[in-house]
Order: C-alpha cells, then structure tokens, then sequence
C-alpha cells in the first residue's frame, strides 16, 4: 500500500493591495487638483499614510468613505505652508515628490523621515531644483534629510536635465516643480523609469510628451492649466504580487491567480525575465484602466530552467523585485547575474547585502559585486537552517523575499510546516510599509496537499 505525506502547495485567487507608487501620486494630485476626488482602490500602508499625512498638511482633507471602499480628498491650490515639520516616515517617494512639490508652490517645509530614509540619498532632488532656482538644502552638505525647502526668490525656470540615475521618484519631482515654472523642462533618462506620473498627468490633461526611444520626458509649465479634481483607480500592485508569484512558481503542484495587477510594462521586468526561464505565466483579462494596463496573472509552479543576465537598462522595470528574484533563483538551474543594479543599495536597506548575508546564511553562494551579484541555483538544494534569525534590515521587500523563501524550501522538501521549520526572521512588522495583508494572504493560500512517497 502506497505511503502518503502531507505537503504544502500554493493555491487559489487572491487580489494583491493597491499600487504603492499610483496611491502616493493619487493622493498628490487629488490635493493639487480643485474640488472633491475619488480615489478607489487605494493602498492603505505606512508608506502612504505618510503622503495622506502631508498631504493633509498643506491643506487638503483627505477622508476614507463610509465603507472604506473609497479615499475622499478634497483640494486645491495655492497649499498652505505646513505648520510643522513634515515626516516621510520611511517613504523615498513621499520625501522626494515632497521636494517637487513644495519647490513648485514656492512654500517654505522642512521634511525628514525614519533612519533608513536619512541615510538615503537627496542630492539626486536637491540638485535639479536649484537648477530651476529652487532653495533646498540638506545635512552634510546637501546629502540628506532633513530637508529645507524655502521659498524660491525668482520665478522657477525651466531646465533641459539629464537624470545621472534612472529615477521615477527624482523624475517626478521635477515634473511636479516645472508644471508651476516659466517654459519647457526636458528631461532625459540613462534607462527608462516608471512613467505613472506621466500618465496621470496626461489624465489630468496636461500634455507629457515622451519619447521612449531616446528616453527622452518634456513638460511646458503653466499658470493656465485647469487643474479640476477627477476620479483615480489605482490597480494592484505589480510589486506586491511578485511574491505570490514566486511562491507559486517555486511550489510543486501549485496554481494561483492574483486579480486586477497593473501590468504597467515599465514595472513588469521581473515577469519578463522568470519568462525567459520558463516561468509559466499567463495574462488574462487584459483592459486598460485609468491609464493604466490592468490584468489577471495565472500562475503555475514550474522548474525554472536556464541562465539569466539582467542587464542595467532592464534594472529598473525590476528594481523593486531583485529580492524576490533572487529567491526565485535559488532554486533555478542556472545563474542569475544582475548588472546595474548599483541604486538597490541605496534602497530602504543595501539590498544586495541585506540578500546577500541571509542568503549565505542559509548556506547559499552569492558573489556580491557594487552594482549587482551573482547566484548559481540548484534545484536541488537543501538550505540550511540558519544560526540565528535572519535579519530583515527592517526592509519590507527583505523581510517578504525571505518569508517566500522560508516557505518554498519547506513545501519542496516535504517538510511539515511546524514551528522548527520557520526560521526566525527580525523585524517582520516591517511589510506593513508596502503590504500589510502579507502574511494573512499567504496563510490563506498555502493549502495541504497529500502525496504518494
Ligand atoms: C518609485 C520609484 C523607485 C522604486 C520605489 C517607488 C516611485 O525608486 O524603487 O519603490 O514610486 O516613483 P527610484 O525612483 O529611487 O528608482
């Protein structure tokens, strides 16, 4: 008589929180914008609680509606100058919109944040507005937060601005400051950055152009621009799903479908990579909304097979998800080499060092470069239980890589999911910066399965 096992697999439909880069915009531009706007769909985490808060300190009324199924904002320009310090908590997006904003309206705010955000760099912002002739200054000779931001003495100017580092975040705050500037901003990119700004401003009614072949963003500033309240959807969040999605590929005999993820191109990289190696994954229900491409992911557990090399121009289409890829990795036949990648450093935590020692600690080889690693799989590997807990660096994107890690080598290696099998991991609070449904979600899809041994 055949003996049978418990294991684990990974299965069912689940819709991942809203996107964490579209809530801060949404809730940004329903403030800047005149009247009452609706904002559905909006990511409830401690990253965007700290844009709702600024937000509300220049002015406008931000309301959950009855329900919660929707975030009320009423507002409005000219902002109030803010009363007190303002606090990005540990939000790199909310800081440097922030400076964007705060710059164009000509207001005087002093900003900073949580540890990990004060040692993150603010040259990369502060360097663009005083170009435009915006005043602001940081610690240690313009470094870090805290910010100042004074009020500019001149009218702001328009600029023609190369982006030294691809990124979203410096890119919109200069689209946020030149929207109020005299003449055309121009700004070029080293790679492509995610383009939601662009997009919502287009919705807004300004004209963007972009020219994605010379990566290439342009904005003329107006006073004449109606900046009138409209209605934002945000779609889930691609970089949320990516750890179901890993959970799922990796787990023998597991399907899922995670509903309603932007599907934004700029942000699906890590898709389009785990593809190259035979990831099963599928789109359905393709639509557009609110300017943004929607679908539903499928997701099928698979052998990943192959050598993968991301290159620096594809880094940021995956920035956010290297953690999760590289626990994809793990168990690929193949190499993962990442180039490029030398801003993930400079993320929430050194992300390549924050992977790099856990995953050594549970045995793993991983040559850790300046910008990037290198990290031979095995499908067969056995990880090691580590000696002591692993540390998230308080980094939530840490802290959920290593949680999909602790599970998948429990499921592929048949063992009971008991209390000795999970490795103790610091700081797990922290994925209520992005994700704070994360560990529930996962209880839930995490089914029992029997098999044949
Ligand atoms: C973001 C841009 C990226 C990303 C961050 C969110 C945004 O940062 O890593 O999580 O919302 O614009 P950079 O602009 O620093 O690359």
């Amino acid at each position: 008589m055949p003996l049978m096992m418990m294991t684990k697999k990974f299965c069912g439909s689940l819709t991942v929180p809203g996107d964490k880069s579209i809530s801060h915009r949404s809730l940004i531009f329903s403030a800047m914008t005149q009247g009452r706007s609706r904002i559905r769909g909006l990511l409830q985490s401690e990253d965007v609680k700290a844009t709702w808060r600024c937000m509300e300190a220049l002015g406008a009324i931000v309301q959950q509606s009855p329900g919660g199924r929707e975030t009320i904002v009423h507002g409005g320009l000219p902002f109030q100058e803010p009363f007190d310090v303002l606090d990005a908590a540990n939000s790199g997006t909310t800081i440097r919109l922030m400076v964007g904003l705060l710059t164009g309206q000509r207001l005087h705010g002093v900003i900073t944040g949580d540890n990990s955000l004060k040692r993150r760099p603010m040259g990369r912002v502060i360097e663009p507005m005083r170009l435009m002739g915006g005043q602001v200054y940081g610690r240690q000779n313009d470094r870090y937060a805290p910010l100042t931001i004074l009020p500019a003495e001149k009218p702001l100017q328009a600029i023609q601005y190369r982006l030294p580092v691809a990124s979203a975040q410096v890119k919109s705050a200069i689209l946020l400051a030149s929207l109020f500037c005299n003449g055309t901003t121009t700004i070029t990119e080293p790679a492509r950055s995610r383009d939601h700004t662009e997009r919502m401003l287009s919705a807004l009614g300004i004209p963007v152009e972009s020219d994605p072949v010379k990566r290439l963003v342009s904005l003329r500033g107006s006073d004449e621009y109606s900046l009138d309240a409209i209605d934002w959807q945000v779609p889930g969040d691609f970089s949320s799903a990516a750890f179901p999605m890993v959970a799922a590929l990796l787990t023998p005999g597991s399907c899922i479908r995670i509903k309603n993820v932007g599907l934004n191109p700029l942000r699906t990289g890590l898709m389009e990579a785990l593809k190259l190696v035979g990831a099963r994954i599928r789109v359905e229900n393709n639509r557009t909304e609110g300017g943004e491409p929607i679908g539903d992911l499928v997701v099928e557990a698979t052998e990943l097979t192959g050598s993968l090399t991301i290159t620096p121009d594809a880094v940021p289409s995956l920035i956010d998800e290297i953690p999760v890829l590289a626990v994809a990795a793990v168990f690929m036949d193949g190499t993962l080499i990442v180039n490029g990648a030398e801003d993930l450093r400079k993320k929430e935590s050194d992300r390549i060092e924050a992977m790099a020692t856990a995953l050594r600690a549970l045995g793993i080889t991983i040559e850790t470069k300046p910008d990037g690693f290198v990290l031979e799989g095995n499908p067969d590997r056995r990880l090691t239980s580590p000696a002591a807990p692993l540390d998230s660096c308080h980094d939530h994107r840490i802290a959920m890589a290593l949680s999909v890690l602790n599970r998948v080598n429990t499921a592929r290696h048949k063992l009971s999911d008991t209390d000795d099998q999970r490795w103790p991991i610091l700081h797990q609070d922290c994925v209520n910066i992005s994700y704070p449904e994360f560990y529930d979600q996962m209880d839930q899809l995490w089914t029992d399965t029997a098999i044949r041994v």
